[in-house]
């Protein structure tokens, strides 16, 4: 099974990766959807929504503040380290990311896209004025006295991705000749497109232990943790 893969890999210029919670999975921090995922304790609109941050905009810190914590106290796994030793062996590799913690760009990935922002800087609503988030955002502070209100850089639900980071991941994968899917449901869109509508000519590999939305629609899906996969893929391609 992973032969294949291998094999597709040593030969690639070409490669467009996305990825998931799963692939942070083991940094230790929680998955949106699966067994203890963020999901199963928070409710989505009361915090990750434009109408939810306005109806309690301090609830929505709290929580956020305490994701930023988890991200300051993770480390990035062998899997986000595996993708980023293999980065240089391509003239053009992308990693498109649906996550916020930083951990890809801490691993040493380099041409990393994050279409859902991140918890680096907050941003104010009313003059644009950032603020960094790296000991959290202070309740207190949340309201700028230029009458606008400080909220996270990240993409809810219901908000349009950042142009400029949705037309480079898609571009991407138009080019890619191999695209790697690691470590998302695939169920939010319209991330999850890249790999079922935009990897037209790719050869598609998905890795993990669950089966997702686009399992049937990939090339090779792989039954096993983002980890396990890519250290073994690393190791044989001696990047
Ligand atoms: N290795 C690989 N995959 C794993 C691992 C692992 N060790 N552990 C869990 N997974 C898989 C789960 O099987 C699941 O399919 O990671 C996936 C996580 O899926 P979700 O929790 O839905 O997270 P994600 O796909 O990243 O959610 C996408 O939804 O909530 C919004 O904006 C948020 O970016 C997020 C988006």
């Amino acid at each position: 099974m992973i032969d294949e893969l291998v094999r597709r890999l040593s030969s690639a210029r070409s490669v467009c990766v996305l990825t998931g919670s799963g692939i942070s999975a083991e940094s230790g921090l929680p998955t949106f959807r699966g067994v203890g995922g963020l999901w199963r304790t928070h409710r989505v609109e009361q915090l990750a929504s434009p109408a939810g941050f306005e109806r309690d905009p301090v609830l929505v810190w709290t929580w956020y503040n305490e994701r930023r914590a988890a991200h300051g106290q993770a480390s990035p796994s062998a899997a986000h380290r595996a993708l980023a030793a293999l980065e240089p062996r391509y003239p053009d590799f992308t990693l498109a990311t649906q996550n916020v913690d930083s951990l890809h760009l801490r691993a040493g990935s380099k041409n990393v896209v994050e279409l859902h922002g991140n918890l680096r800087e907050a941003r104010c609503t009313g003059c644009g004025a950032t603020y960094s988030l790296e000991r959290g955002m202070p309740l207190e502070r949340i309201e700028h006295e230029c009458g606008g209100r400080f909220r996270p850089q990240i993409v809810w639900f219901g908000e349009a991705l950042p142009q400029r980071e949705w037309t480079l991941a898609a571009d991407a994968a138009m080019r890619a000749e191999v695209m790697l899917v690691i470590g998302t449901s695939a169920m939010v869109h319209p991330a999850a497109s890249l790999a079922t509508r935009y990897a037209r000519d790719a050869w598609i590999a998905e890795v993990n232990p669950e089966a997702t939305a686009i399992s049937d629609a990939v090339d090779l899906s792989l039954r096993a943790t983002a980890s396990e996969i890519l250290s073994d893929v690393v190791a044989r391609l001696g990047a």
